[in-house]
């Protein structure tokens, strides 16, 4: 069993490293310069394949690295198995409890970490408490995820935060790609996975029109969805309104909708008042990080009986309507589905992954700091290399006219 369990997550990884071209070629480099020897790497994210394969990278560029997941059902065993058997201290387990979770997360720090990678800043929020004496040794971090850097600026806000953090997600080659077309595909690629359902002609409700909700409401038309947005600010309600998607309140959202999506980051975005509301035979997913977004412990409270109907899907009985509930309300494209594209998390990771060689190289104030536009051009130029697209550059007349503003 366990030599299965390890292949096949041996055989996944191998599978990813073939779609990721950019981290390839700074793995090669890497490989050569060795530049975090005598380096020790925390890191949390989920762990599956992609998220192996760098940690691999990281650790091949002569770090000594110890991982756990950042969420318990985004943990795939043999992928995790596969990892430590390469030389990579892993703390996760899929299901993990909350005590498991927390103590995963512990265990991940106790490596006295030089540097950190994040998703969603619970392990930067753990190392600034409890073990906040190793704080001194910390050169920095980098954070994956829209919900991690607003956790980290509240943070800096409060003047707790002791340690430079990069927002990778906050990077061009993260947020354009991996949360639009990322989220976009993966979230259907959970959904489809989960309920092998039709979307066409289906009223889909997406909640939070960011960068996630618009690549998740883009593949929802593209699967011939009609799309009802619900958002709270204006502009990007306006932008919603212009792309030709229904807007409206959750109020009434919620009695038309066959398959809500949240992605908003906040919290009880789904509340008892939108269960009520809720037409019989409604699925629920959520794509932000947390749990919080659809009120599950309400809709526990509501629900007469409840059974599991289908891997990963719970039917709720609120008074004689059935409410499908996907993922326990976890990351439905990654509790449900693999995560993001191999091809997308290329971008992601060689953003990570260079983050960790600039905090190395450079001492930075203790803030959340943007990745130098220097990084983001490199991952886009490499990743255009890889797809074997070329592009025109300026001749240095067109520079000269494009830098001076005397008329011609
Ligand atoms: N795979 C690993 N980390 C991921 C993330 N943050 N989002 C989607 N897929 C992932």
């Amino acid at each position: 069993m366990t030599d299965e369990l390890r292949n096949s997550g041996a055989l996944k990884i191998e599978w990813v490293k073939e779609h990721m071209p950019v981290l390839g070629e700074l793995a090669r480099r890497l490989r050569h310069t060795k530049p975090f020897t005598k380096m020790k790497v925390a890191i949390c994210l989920h762990l599956e394949a992609k998220t192996a394969y760098m940690a691999q990278v990281i650790k091949d560029g002569g770090a000594e690295v110890a991982i756990c997941g950042s969420n318990p059902l985004s943990t795939q065993d043999d992928v995790a198995l596969a990892l430590a058997e390469s030389g990579v201290t892993v703390n996760a387990k899929y299901d993990a409890s909350p005590e498991e979770y927390e103590s995963h997360l512990a265990r991940t720090l106790k490596i006295e970490p030089n540097l950190i990678i994040d998703d969603g800043a619970d392990l930067v929020s753990l190392l600034h408490t409890e073990y906040a004496h190793l704080l001194p040794a910390v050169r920095g971090g980098a954070e994956e995820t829209t919900t991690g850097v607003l956790r980290l600026q509240a943070m800096e806000e409060e003047g707790a935060l002791k340690i430079p953090m990069l927002a990778v997600n906050d990077a061009y080659c993260k947020y354009l790609f991996d949360n639009r077309y990322g989220t976009g595909q993966s979230v259907f690629d959970g959904i489809l996975r989960t309920t092998n359902l039709l979307v066409a002609g289906k009223k889909v409700v997406v909640v939070g029109y960011g960068w996630c909700g618009k690549g998740v409401a883009m593949r929802a038309q593209g699967l011939g969805a009609q799309v009802i947005i619900c958002e709270i600010n204006p502009i990007k309600a306006l932008e919603a309104a212009m792309e030709g998607y229904q807007v409206m309140e959750m109020e009434q959202a919620a009695a038309e909708g066959d398959i809500f999506i949240t992605v908003t980051g906040g919290k009880g975005v789904i509340n008892v008042d939108a269960l009520e509301r809720l037409k019989d035979g409604a699925i629920l997913a959520n794509a932000g990080h947390f749990d919080i977004e659809i009120d599950v412990v309400g809709l526990e409270k509501m629900a007469h009986t409840q059974r599991t109907v289908r891997k990963n899907i719970v039917e709720y009985d609120i008074g004689g309507k059935k409410i499908y509930l996907l993922a326990a309300g976890r990351l439905v494209n990654l509790a449900a589905a693999d995560g993001h594209p191999a091809e997308i998390m290329d971008m992601a990771f060689a953003l990570q992954v260079s983050a960790l060689l600039y905090l190395q190289k450079n001492k930075l104030p203790a803030k959340v700091l943007p990745l130098p536009p220097e990084i983001d051009e490199q991952v886009a130029e490499l990743k255009l290399t890889a797809m074997g697209i070329k592009i025109d550059r300026l001749d240095e007349e067109q520079k000269k006219y494009l830098t001076s503003w005397q008329r011609e």
